[in-house]
């Protein structure tokens, strides 16, 4: 069978995220399938400083490993979340001193892969979803200020100066968010921030967002003139308040799904001048973030393999162009 990645190499990357049992569990499909990686938690602030003061690099390492033998190019994910980030960076830290931790996390972490991973998201989910506020509340808005995306991109860009930087958030196609996104962005580039692209989570459902308002959101971003990834997609087979369980993926939500699949990847390949990489947020419906996402202990299958590793029919109707 040709590889997915095969099939769209004159468009652009097919990434998967991976932690360091699934590059064996889900080895065939990856080798198959996908050229690029993404650490699904291995390479976040909370993984790498699991210790105060201590870097903790062997899981990266072995990843980056198994990229390496297999030709992929790994992505790197993430510098600055209000998330799976510990406390301790941030007690007694003044607006200084916490650009300096961030000035020698990113020479630590970003330097020691600045080979190998081709780019960063520096700042992930930074923008509120409500319409109240414009930026999520966040230690790193309490403590630097307004300008700690400026600051992050700034800062990054002069120690890495060869990766692609991304800024990276979900529900980037629904209102108000898509404007906001937009607007942080738009703003950045204005007063000259080096971002170099910005990644859409895409982290669906069978309901939402509906192909129309994703389309307005790529046409919108696409006027940036930066790169876009689709960094973290996934479409669950239920609607976000819907708490269902399920034994097995009912066949017409399946239907819903396809469609949606398809005509998304329609769109990417239209966008191929600027979409460098789709990202599947994990490989195969065995393994799935989704399976206690919004809901704890509720089967979902969000992917593009089922349980049992095989092609689902989303997987042909995204190779059939
Ligand atoms: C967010 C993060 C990812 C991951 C997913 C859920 O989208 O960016 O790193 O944690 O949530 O697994």
């Amino acid at each position: 069978m040709i590889g997915l990645k095969d099939k769209y190499k004159d468009y652009f990357k097919i990434g998967a995220a991976v932690n360091s049992r699934s590059v064996k569990t889900h080895e065939k499909l990856l080798k198959t399938h996908f050229n690029c990686i993404t650490c699904e938690n291995e390479s976040k602030p909370s993984n790498i400083l699991k210790k105060e003061n201590e870097y903790y690099f062997d899981e990266v390492d072995r990843i980056l490993k198994f990229a390496k033998d297999n030709d992929m190019a790994m992505r790197g994910h993430t510098f600055v979340w209000h998330n799976q980030t510990p406390r301790w960076l941030f007690k007694d830290a003044t607006r200084e001193s916490l650009l300096q931790t961030l000035r020698d996390y990113i020479t630590t972490v970003g330097k020691r892969y600045e080979k190998d991973f081709y780019c960063w998201d520096v700042v992930n989910e930074a923008i509120e979803d409500k319409s109240d506020l414009f930026l999520r509340k966040s230690p790193w808005l309490d403590i630097i200020g307004e300008d700690f995306m400026d600051q992050a991109f700034r800062i990054a860009k002069e120690i890495l100066p060869e990766t692609d930087l991304y800024y990276n958030d979900y529900n980037e196609s629904l209102l108000p968010k898509r404007d906001k996104i937009y607007k942080a962005i738009k703003d950045m580039l204005d007063r000259g921030v080096p971002i170099d692209g910005i990644g859409f989570q895409c982290h669906w459902n069978i309901a939402s967002p509906t192909m129309d308002e994703f389309k307005r959101a790529i046409e919108k971003y696409a006027e940036l003139g930066l790169k876009i990834q689709v960094t973290e997609m996934d479409v669950s087979l239920f609607a976000f308040l819907d708490e269902t369980k399920l034994d097995k993926p009912g066949v017409e939500l399946l239907k819903k799904q396809v469609a949606i699949y398809k005509e998304a990847f329609k769109v990417f390949r239209e966008y191929k001048d600027i979409v460098d990489c789709v990202t599947l947020w994990g490989v195969a419906d065995d393994e799935t973030w989704l399976d206690n996402f919004p809901v704890r202990n509720r089967k979902n299958w969000p992917l593009l393999f089922d349980e049992n590793h095989e092609p689902k029919e989303s997987f042909y109707a995204i190779m059939d162009f």
